[in-house]
């Protein structure tokens, strides 16, 4: 076979076979096939697209570069959460205890965040003495024992991503629906996922800018979950604007836990509900969706959700005692307020632009070297569609920089204030 002749194929339009997949993602993973005529091939996928059958055959191509995660010695079905990413959202670290707390098993495998803030881990990390090092048997030992535990992702998962990845970041071949889902759903199979929950996050916070490309890589991916044997559920979510109110790591693990104890905001508690019933269903710890609702919103009542969050943390080396008092979380030097020039209502909040301010505070990751500051991000005060007053606060920037006039002027232009009431609705469908 030859390189070329597949690169011509896919060029004029024609569907690639499961063993040329196969022979080119192997090939470019050995370095046989040079990265040339790979940027030429994925130029081509951008521009004629794949089919499902050849979507799910990538998928399985990138999986088998690597190990496959092992978890059969974990009792019961693992579900997988995965967020296409957005600005603040924390709820990764909400859903993982309060989903373990209805019975389903969390083995979670979570990587560090490149851009507006931390991922998991790092946000996990600004806990004193939370570490994710543990080995993997160790790793089933908690699982096993407590329902949850996270370790960190390694490095030999799905290796033809981290190629593909980066040459399509250089070749403007990120955006390409089927090259997307292959990327994430290649990383959750190969994590060990029997089932896998998406949020596909749609918005001038998000991947996708319209729901209709949102709706598209939904369904692709719920096909490729279907072709392989893994049961897959997508709901389409807006993100519009942040999610919740902090972003920043310490300032989302403290969100967090307000979360789990019912007092977080409406946003964040929703959609960590609406994904969580989707998991406990598929993990067969209820029957409908509605079922598993219950099950979540008693569970935050009784404090059951916040008792497992606090056992996850100490089973890892974390200081629990964070869930009674967040002040023993990192903090800020200067916690400086924002405040609104008018009075109206919230008509937009550009998620990105306040996302990148964030950033560029030091919460996030400019490259994979940066070294980030736990302790800093912004809180955001007012959401879409709420009223404001002149001198109200709108955003708190917590920060350890002396000079930040370049992030109040982000922030300065990162709303608009007006009259009229605009559609917040977080949730927009759900693709079985
Ligand atoms: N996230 C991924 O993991 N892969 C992509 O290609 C895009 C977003
Ligand atoms: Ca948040």
């Amino acid at each position: 076979m030859r390189m070329y002749d597949v690169i011509e194929k896919k060029r004029d339009g024609f569907e690639l076979s499961t063993v040329e997949i196969n022979f080119i993602i192997e090939n470019y993973t050995n370095g046989t096939i040079p990265d040339y005529q790979m940027s030429a091939l994925l130029m081509a996928i951008y521009f004629k697209g794949m089919t499902n059958e050849e979507s799910a055959a990538l998928t399985m191509a990138i999986v088998n570069s690597g190990k496959t995660v092992d978890l059969s010695r974990i009792e019961g079905i693992k579900v997988d959460k995965h967020s296409t990413g957005g600005v603040g959202d924390t709820t990764t670290l909400i859903l993982a205890p309060l989903v373990a707390s209805a019975g389903v098993v969390v083995p979670k495998m979570s990587g560090r965040g490149l851009g507006h803030t931390g991922g998991t881990i790092d946000k996990l990390e600004s806990i004193p003495g939370f570490h994710v090092e543990i080995t993997n048997d160790q790793f089933v030992e908690l699982v096993n024992k407590n329902h949850l535990a996270i370790i960190g992702q390694s490095d030999n998962l799905a290796p033809a991503d981290k190629l593909l990845y980066s040459l399509r970041d250089v070749t403007a071949t990120v955006n390409s629906i089927p090259l997307i889902s292959s990327s994430i759903m290649s990383k959750k199979i190969a994590s060990g996922a029997d089932a896998i929950v998406l949020d596909v996050k749609t918005g001038s916070g998000a991947f996708m800018k319209t729901k209709e490309d949102a709706i598209k890589l939904a369904e692709n991916m719920v096909e490729i979950g279907k072709r392989v044997g893994k049961k897959t559920v997508a709901i389409i979510s807006n993100m519009e604007q942040p999610l919740g109110f902090a972003i920043g790591n310490a300032l989302e693990i403290k969100e967090a836990i307000k979360t789990l104890k019912g007092q977080g905001p409406k946003d964040l508690t929703e959609l960590s509900i609406e994904l969580g019933s989707h998991m406990v269903v598929l993990a067969n710890k209820a029957k409908t969706t509605a079922e598993a609702k219950e099950i979540l919103f008693e569970n935050i009542q009784s404090g059951k959700a916040i008792h497992v969050f606090q056992t996850f943390i100490k089973s890892q080396g974390g200081d629990e005692h964070i869930v009674q008092d967040s002040s023993l979380l990192p903090q800020a030097h200067n916690q400086i307020p924002i405040y609104s020039k008018e009075t109206g209502l919230i008509t937009r909040l550009i998620a990105d632009q306040i996302g990148r301010a964030a950033m560029m505070l030091g919460a996030g990751r400019q490259t994979k070297d940066s070294v980030i500051d736990l302790a800093v991000g912004i809180e955001v005060h007012k959401k879409l569609g709420d009223e404001v007053k002149k001198g109200d606060v709108l955003f708190t920037i917590h920060s350890n920089e002396k000079d930040i006039s370049q992030i109040k002027r982000m922030l300065d232009t990162s709303f608009e204030i007006g009259n009229a009431k605009v559609n917040d609705q977080l949730i927009l469908e759900t693709i079985i």
